[in-house]
């Protein structure tokens, strides 16, 4: 490429281009396992998505709030045997307290919610893009961190909550590049799920525990939810082949038949009004019902959902679901309607290289300011702070080039749009001269390059 060859050219000029490194350095040089550096190329992609994540969210009427990532142990004590209270990077500090790295967003926000609650005007609709550890076996779209776009509304009792969740999650989709057909959305209620449960004989303390195993359908098959069922659950073997029965349910109706006599029918109208809803929002193709989908996290109380790819290749996109009794376990006297969804940043970024979807986002930037000699450098600097007051960004060539050449092609590699020389002839008369990069060869001269007054720097 341009770049790779301009690299190459300046690399035999100047002194120090490049880092040697040793063959066998005393330190590990690559990240802690399962984590990632942030190199600028790579980076310039996160806050590209991050931006889509930020606009979805704005556009949509939420705000963003953030929390350290330290946290205190005991609000992932849960004893429903969740995996993610087994992966946590979990250590006692030195004033003796149980801390950990945060593996989720939403017991902070229950915290941080309470912790102003008074002064707190519900419903509130806030967004964060948090970084969340968990110790996990790596693979491919899934890492000891990863940072997780959380959006939740807190404060609203009906489905209108779901519907608008779920709505920013497909715009943030399309937004992307992403359409219906590469991407689902799974939808199920654990209230409905709790009813069919119930007409098993699963108590309401036995609900949670069984829904963790139950998640674990797709990843360790129908005979060993049921074995643990038996094993963990101490479920007879034939209520355990009836609950991995009904997570086949294609319809509402078909999981509406198996509910008990008399039983809620919250649920099931919940679910047809979400239906309905996101038939009229526009966005009704993206979803399918499943009752396979129950999540696996403990505090989920109503409707659950999750993100797929349509081709089956990668793990859930994204994640989430009504949480109405998680405040309460944190001391909220009366039950506080909650619900939200959390969206990782891999298993995403996987799915757009698959379809050849990942911007291109190459290095740039609008000025290089380049001294004719050492001795116009505080001349070049001086240009270079004018044009910056006039609100454009600028890169200082900090050794100035002994040939134009080598100027053009650090230019290149920065990927600046212009080059701004400052030489003693032009600066004699108050100018400096720019060159533009992108000109074509057939352009005119005076296209390609122009004199501009310094007086005018802050205009260019
Ligand atoms: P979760 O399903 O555990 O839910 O995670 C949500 C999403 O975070 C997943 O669908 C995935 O995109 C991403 N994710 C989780 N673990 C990893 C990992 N190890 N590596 C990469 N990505 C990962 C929750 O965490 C809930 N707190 C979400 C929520 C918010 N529910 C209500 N509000």
């Amino acid at each position: 490429s341009k770049a790779a060859a301009a690299e190459q050219r300046s690399r035999g000029q100047n002194a120090v281009v490049s880092v040697q490194c040793s063959t066998t350095p005393p330190v590990e040089l690559e990240a802690c396992s399962g984590t990632r550096d942030w190199y600028p190329e790579e980076f310039r992609l996160q806050r590209w998505l991050y931006e889509k994540f930020r606009a979805t969210a704005r556009a949509t009427g939420f705000e963003e709030y953030d929390a350290p990532v330290l946290e205190r142990q005991e609000l992932y004590k849960r004893k429903a045997g969740e995996e993610i209270t087994q992966q946590m990077y979990a250590f006692v500090d030195q004033d003796g307290v149980e801390v950990t790295l945060r593996p989720e967003m939403t017991p902070t926000l229950a915290r941080m919610v309470l912790g102003r609650a008074q002064s707190m005007m519900l419903p509130l609709k806030w967004f964060s893009i948090p970084q969340c550890w968990r110790f996990e076996t790596t693979q491919r779209g899934r890492k000891r961190e990863h940072y997780q776009w959380n959006m939740d509304i807190i404060g609203c009792k009906s489905v209108s909550a779901e519907t608008e969740l779920l709505f920013a999650v497909c715009e943030f989709f399309k937004s992307i590049g992403i359409t219906s057909a590469d991407v689902g959305i799974k939808v199920n209620s654990r209230k409905v799920m709790a009813s069919v449960l119930d007409s098993y004989g699963i108590t309401a303390e036995k609900f949670a525990p069984v829904c963790i195993v139950m998640d674990k359908l797709d990843k360790i098959g129908a005979d060993a939810v049921k074995a643990e069922l038996v094993d963990t659950q101490g479920l007879p073997a034939e209520t355990a082949a009836k609950i991995v029965e009904c997570l086949a349910c294609k319809t509402v109706s078909d999981l509406e038949a198996l509910c008990g006599e008399g039983a809620d029918q919250t649920g099931i109208d919940e679910l047809k009004r979400l239906f309905e809803l996101a038939e009229d929002y526009g966005y009704g193709d993206w979803l399918i019902f499943d009752a396979s989908v129950v999540r696996g996290l403990a505090y989920y109380t109503g409707i659950v959902f999750e993100g797929f790819d349509r081709a089956g290749e990668l793990r859930a996109i994204c994640g989430g679901g009504r949480y109405d009794r998680l405040l309460s376990l944190y001391g909220a006297v009366t039950e506080v309607p909650a619900c939200g969804f959390g969206f990782g940043d891999c298993v995403i970024v996987e799915l757009l290289k698959d379809k050849g979807l990942l911007p291109e986002l190459p290095k740039s930037i609008e000025f290089v300011v380049a001294a004719f000699n050492e001795g116009m450098q505080g001349k070049a600097m001086k240009a270079a702070s004018m044009i910056r007051a006039g609100g454009s960004d600028v890169d200082m060539l900090l050794e100035p080039k002994k040939k134009v050449a080598s100027t053009f092609d650090y230019a290149n590699r920065i990927g600046a749009r212009y080059i701004v020389f400052v030489a003693p002839q032009e600066w004699e008369n108050d100018m400096v001269r720019i060159k533009d990069l992108r000109a074509d060869y057939t352009d005119k001269d005076e296209e390609k390059q122009l004199d501009v007054k310094l007086s005018d720097l802050g205009r260019v």
